[in-house]
C-alpha cells in the first residue's frame, strides 16, 4: 500500500537530498514513505547518490563509481558522510517510513551488478517496508533474481507500449511515471491491471491533488511541506 505523498530523495527540499537529516526532516513533518537513489562505490557498496558525480551534491568531485566506499565516506553531504543504504534501511525502520529504493544506474556502470548487489543486501537488511524501482530493467531483473523477491515498481518517463510484458517479467505491483506526462487513460489501464501509479516529481499542491482524484495513488514531491499529515 502507497502512502499518498513520497518524500523525493529522502526529504525534498526539507534537507541536502539523498542525506540521513531528509528521513529525519521527513518524517518530523509526518511523512510516511520517502524514495532515494541507491548506486555503487568503486569497491561495491551500495550509498545514495543521485548523479554520476559526486560534485552537485559533496564538497568532492569524480565519477561515484571511481570512488571507494573509503573516499565517498571522507565527503560530506550537508553535515554528514554520504550515506550506506545499510544505514538509510535502518533509519527507515526506527523511524517507520515507507521506502523506495530507487536502484541508480550509471554510465558505463554494470546494471545487473547494480540489481544483484543491492538485492542481495535488501534480503539480508531490508524490512520490507516499500518498494525498489529503477528506470533499468536488468537492475530490476537481476534484484528480483535473488532468493528473496521484494515488492518492485517500473519507473518510465512515458509509458511504453510493452508494459504488460515488463510487468509479467518483474512481478511488478506498480508503476512510476513522469507527472507532466501523465496520461489518465493510461492510469486507467494501469489499475484495472491491478497496479499502483504513482507519479514524480510534482512540487504543485493543486496538480498532486488533482493526481490522487485521477486515481494516482502517490505523488513523489520536494515539497512535502505543502501537505498536511493526516494528507500524506
Ligand atoms: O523515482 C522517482 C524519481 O526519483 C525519478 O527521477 O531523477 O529524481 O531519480 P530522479
Ligand atoms: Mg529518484
Amino acid at each position: 500500500m502507497y502512502p499518498r505523498v513520497i518524500a523525493h530523495r529522502c526529504g525534498g527540499t526539507l534537507a541536502v537530498e539523498n542525506s540521513l537529516a531528509g528521513l529525519a526532516a521527513a518524517a518530523r513533518l509526518g511523512c510516511r514513505g520517502v524514495e532515494f537513489d541507491v548506486m555503487l562505490s568503486a569497491d561495491g557498496v551500495p550509498v545514495l547518490m543521485h548523479d554520476d558525480t559526486v560534485d552537485r551534491t559533496t564538497d568532492g568531485t569524480g565519477a561515484v563509481r571511481r570512488l571507494t566506499l573509503a573516499q565517498l565516506r571522507a565527503l560530506r553531504v550537508g553535515d554528514e558522510p554520504v550515506p550506506l543504504l545499510s544505514e538509510v534501511l535502518r533509519r527507515c525502520a526506527e523511524l517507520g517510513l515507507w521506502a523506495n529504493i530507487e536502484l541508480k544506474t550509471v554510465a558505463g556502470g554494470d546494471d545487473a551488478e547494480l540489481g544483484s548487489t543491492i538485492g542481495q543486501m535488501l534480503a539480508r537488511e531490508w524490512n520490507g517496508h516499500g518498494v525498489i524501482s529503477s528506470f533499468s530493467m536488468a537492475a530490476l531483473l537481476a534484484a528480483q533474481s535473488q532468493a528473496s523477491r521484494h515488492a518492485c515498481a517500473l519507473l518510465f518517463e512515458a509509458l511504453p507500449g510493452d508494459w504488460r510484458e515488463l510487468v509479467g517479467a518483474t512481478g511488478a505491483i506498480g508503476v512510476h511515471l513522469e507527472a507532466v506526462r501523465f496520461d489518465p487513460g493510461d492510469g486507467a489501464a494501469l489499475r484495472a491491471a491491478g497496479l499502483a501509479v504513482a507519479c514524480y516529481t510534482v512540487n504543485d499542491r493543486a496538480r498532486a491533488m488533482a493526481l490522487h482524484a485521477a486515481g494516482v495513488a502517490a505523488v513523489f514531491t520536494d515539497r512535502p511541506d505543502l501537505f498536511a499529515a493526516d494528507e500524506m
